[in-house]
């Protein structure tokens, strides 16, 4: 019983998401089988291509990124590509054409389009008559840029679609290491007993990039790190982290149980913004032994205004978890642009032995490595070999995925497509979710832009700005810093 051939129509198709990301995940997904005979990708855009001239671009630019060419023209045949204008209700014709005849077949909708376009794309379609029972939407991150705006969006989409067609896209997770933490969380009997505030001293939570902004800042300008990554991915992650183990492994279940993570955080509202939250924004620095503007001085078709001085290109929170299970254990979120490497993971510190025998222990630390080399390491003390007086040392206990398992680690983007096409939303966002994370970044969001100071710099290559050791150092502790 293989998968039914479908139609996927990717709004945005020439963008940089279908590009890079959309693309050469669909055919790793072909490649393995994952797309019927017949299922056919149709790319839509403003522009005039033709079937052929879409093929000859992706030929170009995304067949040699790939591993692997096997199957390559066979993806190739099954990519159409019409021009769409979704602001005349002639310019559905092309598209309406073109499905004419499958509407029995699945269909999905993936909107990687500025959030704007969204309700416009949802009603155009539904006008031009393509909405079937067996459709379903795809949304891409940022919904919104505040709690009204994605209330707006949700509202429009879903006057078009049933929530259980709407699938809001968070590709972290849909990483192999973001799903392994629910198995080793909810697979494993040792770690549940101690996974709570007795044991744990905090958590952190980093999703270091190197590289910078180049070419984004008509979006950076308006996004920052807040919205662009801890709205999203980072509070996803501790929602995973932090939720109670759900009933069974399914949409509703783990979702319900991570809406209740999100409606526990405590509101970061007014000063408490100065004392739990930092930004930064980088300046020219060093990078892998290469030289590298300041965000101002990024290269881009628009020039720096105002809203670039103030946007943040690193953001660093102090969260607090209000229950049972996490009171008192403090979440240390953090996520920049132009830090020293390419770094996410996850750290569970544990607190030190009640009563300590021997001198020079350091708490045990669990460190879920999301990218680039994922894995998972405990860290334990040891007694260092010898005869003398005992002397400890931590010592790794490492499990590293590609050792481990000999199969290539798909990309987030291959593993969330197929939940697209199956139908399962499990790793999906529901629109209370969405909202409940915009509700507890918005009065962050107000605190920083009713604010006359500007992000902290820091110079590219660094950890980033000093206050985010501050936010730490204060109740003496520190980043996991290893390789950053
Ligand atoms: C995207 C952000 O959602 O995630 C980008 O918009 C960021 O700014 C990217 O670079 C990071 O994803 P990954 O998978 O490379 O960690």
């Amino acid at each position: 019983n293989g998968p039914a051939p479908a139609d996927l129509i990717i709004f945005g198709g020439t963008g940089d998401l279908a590009m890079r990301k959309l693309l050469p995940a669909l055919y790793h997904c072909d490649v393995d089988g994952g797309l019927a005979p017949g299922t056919r990708i149709i790319a839509l855009s403003r522009s005039g291509l033709d079937d052929a001239d879409y093929r000859g671009k992706v030929d170009a630019e995304v067949r040699p990124a790939l591993h692997g060419s096997e199957g390559w023209d066979a993806f190739l045949r099954r990519l159409r590509h019409v021009p769409v204008d979704v602001t005349t209700p002639e310019g559905w014709a092309g598209l309406a054409g073109l499905l004419a005849g499958h509407e029995d077949r699945d269909r999905v909708f993936y909107l990687a389009s500025p959030p704007l376009a969204f309700g416009p794309f949802c009603r155009g379609a539904r006008e031009a008559g393509l909405v079937t029972p067996g459709s379903r939407v795809v949304l891409e991150k940022p919904l919104g840029r505040d709690l009204a705006g994605a209330q707006a969006i949700n509202d429009e989409v879903g006057a078009i679609f049933d929530e259980s067609q709407i699938f809001r896209i968070d590709h972290y997770l849909g990483k192999e290491t973001v799903q392994n933490l629910l198995v080793l969380r909810f697979a494993n009997s040792f770690l549940e007993p101690i996974w709570n505030s007795r044991w744990i001293d905090h958590v952190q939570i980093t999703a270091a990039e190197s590289v910078g902004t180049p070419g984004r800042r008509g979006y950076y300008d308006q996004a920052g790190a807040l919205r662009d990554m801890v709205q999203n991915h980072l509070l996803q992650l501790l929602c995973l982290v932090a939720m109670e183990p759900p009933s069974r492994n399914d949409r509703e279940a783990v979702r319900d149980e991570k809406v209740k993570v999100l409606r526990s955080l405590r509101p970061v509202t007014g000063a408490d913004a100065d004392r739990f939250t930092v930004r930064g924004q980088y300046t020219h620095g060093l990078v892998d032994g290469a030289e590298v503007p300041g965000y101002l001085d990024e290269p881009d078709k628009n020039p720096p205004t105002d809203a670039s001085r103030r946007v943040e290109t690193f953001a660093a929170v102090h969260a607090e978890v209000d229950n049972w299970r996490w009171a008192g254990v403090p979440f240390f979120l953090r996520s920049g642009k132009r830090l020293p490497s390419r770094r996410s993971e996850i750290v569970v510190q544990f607190k030190n032995v009640p009563h300590a025998i021997f001198p020079g222990a350091t708490p045990n630390r669990l460190v879920l490595r999301l990218q680039p080399d994922e894995g998972i390491h405990l860290s334990l003390m040891a007694k260092e070999p010898g005869a003398g007086d005992i002397a400890l040392r931590p010592v790794p206990l490492s499990l590293s995925f590609s050792d481990a398992f000999s199969a290539r680690v798909p990309d987030a983007y291959e593993r969330l497509l197929m939940d697209v096409l199956s139908g399962n939303p499990t790793l999906f966002m529901r629109r209370d979710e969405v909202e409940a994370a915009w509700r507890w970044i918005d009065p962050i969001v107000r605190r920083w832009e009713g604010s006359a100071a500007l992000p902290e710099p820091y110079p590219a290559g660094t950890s980033g700005p000093a206050g985010a050791h501050d936010l730490l150092a204060r109740g003496g502790r520190a980043w996991h810093e290893e390789e950053l």
